[in-house]
Formats: structure tokens, C-alpha cells, sequence
């Protein structure tokens, strides 16, 4: 357990895997331009090649070096970098960006977070970072140190502490390639990126989204059931507001507050899967504002999508 970002750079440097601790959840990171680095993510997570990832930046020149950035692009940057948005460009320089790293696309993703630990580790690292969700492919993503170091400690050479994920669910991903599209719900939402381009264009079929969307994904142990309002005796409930379940409870939100709800989410269901429940329980969440990704999230943890 460390905070040493230099210590993490080195690491990155020479190849390695670190836990690079964001404002959405813990990604696990490795240098974007080493396919010899990339791959060992792919390993440590058991995930699919064919689902492309998220290379981090730490500046607005690192991102122009590796992907091409038209109007829309450089406005939505403008908007809201750094922070929980991730911007799907062609690709400029597929070698800052290897062919692993963007699973043979010729377009990659850029995002640069707002963490002050991420931050500093890409400034001073000056090249792009891949970094999914630090969790075994299919698992809830972690959102804290300890979680983090649960899923993936043993792939890291150096596990970064940034303290609890303030957002909690992973960045919105909208899509520049053409027509712009929203791929991916988060805390940046569809109102407030067309409030910058315009309208976006209306959804594909599931499964014509982002690539690699699997249906089972954020999937504790225990069955998820969502929508619940009352929950069978022997579930866990995760509640948002007052409830008089009589089993264990986890408050995603007493004052059914979205943001705390989306900061709360794979915390309290990893905790709610260490009792053993029959089954874990989840109340209705509004669908507007960050209530999209949780309930992208929570539908996708249900096995809903397919
Ligand atoms: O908040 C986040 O975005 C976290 C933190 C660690 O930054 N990272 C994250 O990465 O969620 P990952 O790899 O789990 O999610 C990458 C998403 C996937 O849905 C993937 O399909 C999509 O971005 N994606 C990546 N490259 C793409 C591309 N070229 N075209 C379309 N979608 C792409
Ligand atoms: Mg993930």
C-alpha cells in the first residue's frame, strides 16, 4: 500500500501493472504504447481481447498526440476534463495507443480524471495509461483501496491509495465517430453533453454499443434482483431512503440522494455478497441524472442485458 507516485511511474515505465485510484473507481493501469505491458491487464482481468480500453491522460497535448480532435471533441475536453468522461476519436498515433490497447480499432478512447493522484502520475509519466476498472472481468468495479487490492493485488507491482472513489460508477463514454453517441451512462449525462454539441444521436441496439459489453458485469455472488420493494426475509436490501426490512440493509442513500447512491453502489454490494445472502435486493432508482449509470450498472448485475 503506497502512495509514492514516482514509485508507480517507475513502475509503469518498466512494464508493469499498477492501481491507479480515480474519481469514478480504481483502474488498473499500464503504459498504452507497451503491448507487452497491455496484455497483462487483459490477463489479470480475464477480459475479452476484443473489448477495447480506456487510455488515461494527464494533459490536453498527450490526448491530441494520440487521437484526432475535432470541434465537438475539443468543446466536451473543454467541458468537462478532467473529470468522468471518456471521448471515443480516431486514432492518431497507434503506437501511443497500441492495437491491444484499442482492440485493432482505428479509433481509441481518451479520458483524463479528476484525481489528484491519477493526475500526477500521468503528468509526470508524459505517456497515455490503459485503465479498466481494476476488478476481475465480470465483477462489481472496486471503488475503494482495499477492494482494489481484493480484486486484482497480486497483478500490481505497486497499488496506489487514493482513498474511496468519490463518483462510483464508471465514466460516461460518448462516441465522436460520426454521429455523436452516448455508449456508456455516468455522472457526465446525455443533457449535459448536448448542452455542448447538440443533440446526440439516438441509441443502437444493445450489443452495436461499445464493444465488449458483456451481459453479466458488476456481478457479486449473490443473484441481484433490482427494482425491489419488498424484499424477501432472508435477502440483503439495498435501500434508497427509509425502509423496514428486517434483514441486513445497506443504505445506498437515506435522503435518496443519486450522487451518494452512485458513490455507495459497488461498495454495498460487495458488502451485502460477504453475508451470503439468498439474494441481494435492490430498490428503485430514478433513472435521471447518475440514476441512468446506476441503473445501467444494477440491470447489468441482474444479467438483464444481453
Ligand atoms: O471510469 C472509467 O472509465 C474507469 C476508470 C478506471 O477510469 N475505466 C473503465 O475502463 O471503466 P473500462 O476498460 O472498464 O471501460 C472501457 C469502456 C468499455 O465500455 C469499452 O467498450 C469502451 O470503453 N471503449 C474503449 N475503446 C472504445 C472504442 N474505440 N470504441 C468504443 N468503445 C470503446
Ligand atoms: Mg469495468
Amino acid at each position: 500500500m503506497t502512495t509514492d507516485v514516482a514509485e508507480a511511474v517507475a513502475a509503469l515505465r518498466a512494464g508493469h501493472l499498477i492501481h491507479l485510484p480515480t474519481e469514478t473507481v480504481y483502474g488498473l493501469g499500464a503504459r498504452a504504447d507497451d503491448p507487452d505491458a497491455v496484455i497483462k491487464v487483459f490477463e489479470a482481468k480475464g477480459r475479452p481481447r476484443f473489448n477495447p480500453l480506456i487510455v488515461h491522460v494527464g494533459d490536453m497535448a498527450t490526448a491530441e498526440d494520440i487521437g484526432v480532435f475535432d470541434d465537438r471533441a475539443r468543446a466536451l475536453a473543454e467541458a468537462f476534463w478532467p473529470g468522468p468522461l471518456t471521448l471515443v476519436v480516431p486514432v492518431r498515433d497507434t503506437g501511443k495507443a497500441c492495437d491491444l490497447a484499442r482492440a485493432g480499432l482505428d479509433s481509441v478512447a481518451l479520458r483524463m480524471p479528476a484525481h489528484e493522484v491519477a493526475l500526477a502520475v500521468l503528468r509526470q509519466a508524459g505517456f497515455g495509461v490503459v485503465a479498466p476498472s481494476a476488478n476481475r472481468s465480470g465483477r462489481p468495479s472496486p471503488t475503494t483501496h482495499a477492494d482494489a487490492i481484493e480484486e486484482t493485488g497480486g497483478a500490481v507491482a505497486v497499488a496506489l491509495d487514493g482513498g474511496d472513489c468519490p463518483v462510483g460508477v464508471e465514466s460516461s463514454v460518448v462516441s465522436l465517430l460520426g454521429e455523436a453517441r452516448y455508449l456508456r451512462a455516468g455522472a457526465v449525462t446525455r443533457a449535459q453533453i448536448e448542452a455542448i454539441i447538440g443533440p446526440l444521436a439516438p441509441d443502437e441496439a444493445e450489443g452495436h454499443r461499445s464493444p465488449g459489453r458483456l451481459s453479466l458485469h458488476y456481478a457479486p455472488d449473490a443473484p441481484v434482483a433490482i427494482n425491489v420493494l419488498k424484499p424477501a426475509p432472508d435477502a440483503a436490501y439495498l435501500a434508497f431512503g427509509p425502509t423496514d426490512h428486517k434483514g441486513a440493509v445497506f443504505q445506498l442513500s437515506a435522503t435518496r440522494d443519486l450522487r451518494e447512491a452512485a458513490a455507495n453502489l459497488f461498495r454495498m454490494l460487495r458488502e451485502a455478497d460477504r453475508g451470503h445472502p439468498a439474494e441481494i435486493a435492490v430498490a428503485p432508482i430514478p433513472a435521471d441524472g447518475i440514476g441512468e449509470a446506476i441503473n445501467d450498472r444494477l440491470r447489468r448485475a441482474a444479467g438483464f442485458v444481453g
